[in-house]
C-alpha cells in the first residue's frame, strides 16, 4: 500500500479535503475520488492537452500534476465554468460554431481556450492558435475551435473599444 498524504484545495470555489496517495495524478483524484470526470485521460503524458484544468492561474495537464501537489492550491476545472445558470462565453461559442463533434477534446480545449482569454483577453488568429498548440483535436480541424475562441476574443476588443469612448 502507497503512503498516503492529505491535500486541502479550493475546488471550483470549495474547499475539498482528502488523502491521496502520493503516486496518485490530480487528474485520477478529480475523476475517480472527486466526481469531476470533464478533464479527460487520454495520452497520459503531458502530449494531448484533454486533462487541461488551471492551477493557480496556469493552465496545467493534470495527468502530470502529482495529486500531493494540489495541496493549497486554487484549481478550476470546466465544470466550474458555468456562470449564473449558463454556459460560459467560451463554451458558448463552442456551441455556436459547431467546435464541438465527439466532444472528448472539448473539456481541455476550452479550459486552455478560457485560460488564454484570461492572460489575453485580445488576441490574433495566429496567437490562438498558438495558445491552443498543446491540445489535440482529431475531429473539427481545428478551424471552428479558433473561429470559437476569436469570437469571444472580438468580444473583448469590442467591449474595449467602448469603454474608451
Ligand atoms: S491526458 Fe493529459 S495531456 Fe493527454
Ligand atoms: S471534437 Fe473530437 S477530438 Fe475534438
Amino acid at each position: 500500500m502507497s503512503a498516503m498524504v492529505d491535500v486541502t484545495f479550493t475546488l471550483n470555489g470549495h474547499t475539498t479535503s482528502l488523502a491521496v496517495a502520493v503516486h496518485d495524478s490530480a487528474l485520477t483524484t478529480l475523476r475517480d475520488r472527486l466526481d469531476h470526470a470533464g478533464a479527460k485521460l487520454a495520452c497520459g503524458e503531458g502530449e494531448c492537452g484533454a486533462c487541461t484544468i488551471i492551477v493557480d492561474d496556469i493552465s496545467v495537464n493534470a495527468c502530470l500534476m502529482p495529486a500531493p501537489d494540489l495541496d493549497g492550491r486554487i484549481v478550476r476545472t470546466v465544470e466550474g465554468l458555468w456562470e449564473g445558470d449558463g454556459l460560459s462565453k467560451v463554451q458558448d461559442a463552442f456551441v455556436r460554431h459547431g467546435a464541438v463533434q465527439c466532444g472528448f477534446c472539448t473539456p481541455g480545449m476550452v479550459m486552455q481556450a478560457t485560460h488564454l482569454l484570461e492572460q489575453q483577453p485580445e488576441m490574433s488568429d495566429a496567437e490562438v492558435r498558438r495558445g491552443l498548440e498543446g491540445n489535440t483535436c482529431r475531429c473539427t480541424g481545428y478551424s471552428k475551435i479558433v473561429a470559437a475562441v476569436m469570437e469571444v476574443s472580438r468580444d473583448a476588443a469590442t467591449k474595449t473599444a467602448e469603454a474608451a469612448e
